[in-house]
């Protein structure tokens, strides 16, 4: 059970380096500083065929044809070919800035929101300015702060492993960058709409020159009735830069896509570090399939929003029907308590061919987060956990 405490941790320079140097290594952009995590074992050629894949917050159902098509027709008789520069990047710009209502000048794109997430931690961070963020969350900016020589001040999260803003805004005291990621991976949490907004107006009464970068990655996989993007603040006040991705609940995690949007000025700022909307960290193909993406307007987002919860609510029900609890859920995962040790159970079920989500410090020893795949992988999936967990449903027992 967790208990509440007020944890703030500072991670010194020396330490965060030798973190760093061993999570580089060892796996790519989903690796940490502060979750402290152990890499996934490799699953073996045969397994890997119909291994279901419920580690990394994908769309199971990947793009959809319309993307597909526009991927083919970018190289096709009447499109671009590959040995030319591209200058697509304007029709993905001109597209996102109908479809959010802002202007051009405030977005910038990104080789997935990775390179959103780096670019605003190197210029927001300093020596003396740490990145404050959550413990756990999504890791990428404590991972490259660390790398930098840039402090980390992690937060512990609340009870309801929701993100403890009281804490959070006192840590912001003094820093450079806050990472505020709503909804918060691995944990799942939501914090609405008005409370972050609130947070916001704390922090920079708290903390004037501190930015906040909120990632708003699972803003489509949202079904709480607080939720609002943090968009209209950021186009408003330079010290708010919001980070989006194609890769969740548009299915496009391969093709590495994602943008900022911000205040003209903080764009500028972000750009002139590391010129997202130029073609040097882009590809040709990852924009047309963005164009495409956005030009089927809602519907698509709509549509996997309601699939995905589908097979939310039925895996968070299985749990539950057997007495484990899972957190609020607002994004394409869970995370639920198990009660056995997370490396325990990702082997018992990558033995039985299901591979689930890596270790989360400080939860590790018996929380797990699960990927949602399709209604039919779940359904084979949940069989796998049965077993691993030896449950039955409380009814039937
Ligand atoms: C919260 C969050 N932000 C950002 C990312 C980075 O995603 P990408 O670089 O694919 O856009 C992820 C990836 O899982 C994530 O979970």
């Amino acid at each position: 059970m967790l208990t509440r405490r007020k944890f703030v941790h500072t991670v010194g320079m020396g330490a965060a380096g030798a973190l760093t140097a061993s999570y580089i290594g060892a796996r790519g952009r989903e690796d940490a500083l502060w979750s402290l995590s152990t890499p996934l074992e490799a699953s073996g050629a045969a397994q890997a065929q119909t291994m279901i894949p419920l580690s990394s917050n994908e769309n199971p159902l990947g793009p959809g044809q319309v993307v597909l098509q526009a991927i083919q027709d970018a190289f096709g008789p009447q499109g671009a070919t590959p040995g030319r520069y591209s200058n697509a990047t304007g029709a993905l710009r001109d597209a996102l800035s109908g479809h959010l209502g802002v202007t051009p000048e405030n977005l910038t794109l990104g080789c997935g929101s990775t390179q959103i997430l780096r670019t605003a931690t190197h210029v927001y961070t300093e020596r003396t300015r740490a990145l404050v963020g959550t413990i756990p969350t999504y890791e990428e900016c404590a991972g490259y702060a660390a790398m930098l020589g840039r402090p980390v001040r992690a937060v512990s999260l609340n009870r309801n492993f929701q993100m403890d803003l009281d804490e959070l805004a006192d840590a912001s005291r003094g820093a450079g960058l806050v990472f505020y990621c709503n909804p918060n991976n691995p944990v799942a949490t939501y914090t609405g709409a008005q409370a972050t907004r609130d947070f916001i107006a704390r922090v920079h009464r708290i903390s004037p020159d501190t930015r906040i970068l909120v990632d708003e990655a699972y803003f489509d996989y949202v079904t709480h009735p607080d939720h609002e993007s943090m968009i209209p603040l950021a186009l408003e006040d330079p010290r708010v830069i919001v980070a989006r991705t194609f890769s969740k609940a548009y299915g496009m995690a391969g093709l590495r896509l994602g943008y900022a949007v911000a205040h003209p000025d903080a764009i500028r700022t972000l750009s002139a570090w590391d010129s997202g909307s130029g073609t040097s960290s882009l590809n040709v193909l990852a924009l047309h399939a963005g164009v495409a993406a956005i030009g089927q307007g809602t519907a698509f987002t709509d549509a996997e929003r309601a699939r995905n919860k589908a097979v939310r609510d039925f895996t968070v029900k299985w749990f539950a029907d057997r007495g484990m609890r899972s957190t609020e859920s607002h994004t394409n995962f869970i995370f639920t308590n198990t009660g056995m040790p997370a490396r325990q159970f990702r082997d018992g079920c990558l033995a039985k061919g299901v591979r689930v989500g890596r270790d989360f410090p400080p939860f590790q020893n018996e929380w797990c987060r699960i990927s949602l795949g399709t209604m039919e992988e779940m359904t084979k999936a949940v069989a796998v956990f049965g077993e691993v967990l030896g449950k039955v449903a409380v009814a039937a027992a």
